[in-house]
């Protein structure tokens, strides 16, 4: 078993410690741990540039690392911020984290909610990546991390719309993978459990409070903010990010929080509605 997993390792890319890294999302959470990491970690030397949709009115700004406006919901947006990024030099990293946290029952999802999720947490993000390749694939190296979600592998009831946007990156991550490889770019998936950012107080809600779903929703909601608020620090989401980056051999999926090193070997050897049970009843459902 051990030679057959050996056999199968992803191969030799060539590493990567200079050159420009971008962090999207890097205004909070997860993207600002991220990016203090990439400027801090000893023995690398990042142009770290973050971004945000207003640097105005970033609360926490890192020393050394360069604010871009990016909103992914603006393909214009989109476009300006890779050629500011392509003026500065070539870009060597991209963890791809900005996000918008949905929730809501299916039958309540208005088209534009469902539009501007997709938009922004699958789309923008693969719009992103189609404009830095190019650079990446002539310098011969790069890593890029697509940040997913845990709900991507593990399906919650009332957040349909988030978990598809979910698994939808990580199957960009895991077919692109393939084609990168000959170029020295590695292309991973990071599935994070719950992480204590305050996200739920920025989660966006579609249901009819007074419904057929409203009673159920709120018991979710209720055990996923709790959830959340006990979940580990965004910089321990960062050091995993970080161990990704700096792999010589990068995995296809790393994940942490929620027991992640737990859950996903377990989800292995019992039927899938087993997980669903198991992930629905931890909220409550
Ligand atoms: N926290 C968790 O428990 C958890 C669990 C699994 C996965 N994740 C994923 O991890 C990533 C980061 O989450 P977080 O908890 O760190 O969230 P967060 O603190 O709310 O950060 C989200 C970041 O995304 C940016 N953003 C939001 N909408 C955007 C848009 N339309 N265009 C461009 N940027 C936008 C925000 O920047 P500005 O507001 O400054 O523009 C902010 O920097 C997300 O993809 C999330 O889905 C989080």
């Amino acid at each position: 078993m051990t030679k057959l997993s050996h056999a199968f390792r992803s191969p030799k890319l060539p590493s990567v410690s200079d050159g420009v890294a971008i962090v999207t999302g890097a205004s909070s959470g997860i993207g600002l741990a991220t990016a203090a990491a990439l400027v801090h970690h000893q023995g690398t030397n990042f142009h770290v540039i973050g971004s945000t949709r207003d640097p105005a009115k970033v609360i926490d700004p890192i020393p050394g690392v360069e604010y871009l406006q990016l909103d992914l919901e603006q393909p214009d947006s989109i476009a300006r911020f890779c050629e500011q990024v392509l003026e500065r030099g070539t870009p060597s990293v991209l963890v791809n984290n900005a996000g918008e946290s949905q929730s809501g029952p299916l039958e309540e999802l208005p088209r534009e909610a469902l539009e501007r999720l997709m938009q922004v947490n699958v789309i923008g993000h693969v719009d992103v990546t189609q404009r830095l390749l190019p650079a990446m694939r002539n310098a011969g190296r790069g890593r890029i991390v697509m940040v997913g979600s845990m709900l991507g592998s593990f399906p919650l009831a009332y957040r349909s719309s988030y978990v598809a946007s979910k698994a939808a990156i990580k199957g960009f991550a895991f077919a692109s993978r393939r084609e990168l490889r000959p170029f020295g770019i590695g292309m991973m998936a990071m599935e994070p459990g719950s992480i204590n950012t305050g996200l739920s107080s920025r989660r966006t809600k579609y249901v009819d409070e007074k419904g057929v779903y409203g009673r159920e929703f709120f018991t979710m909601l209720r055990k996923l903010d709790r959830n959340e608020s006990m979940g580990i620090t965004p910089e321990r989401v960062a050091d995993v990010i970080l161990e990704a980056i700096l792999d010589e051999r990068p995995k296809p999926l790393y994940a942490t929080g929620s027991a992640a090193s737990v859950a996903f070997p377990f989800s292995r050897i019992v039927p899938e509605e087993t997980m669903h049970w198991i992930i629905n009843k931890k909220h409550g459902l």
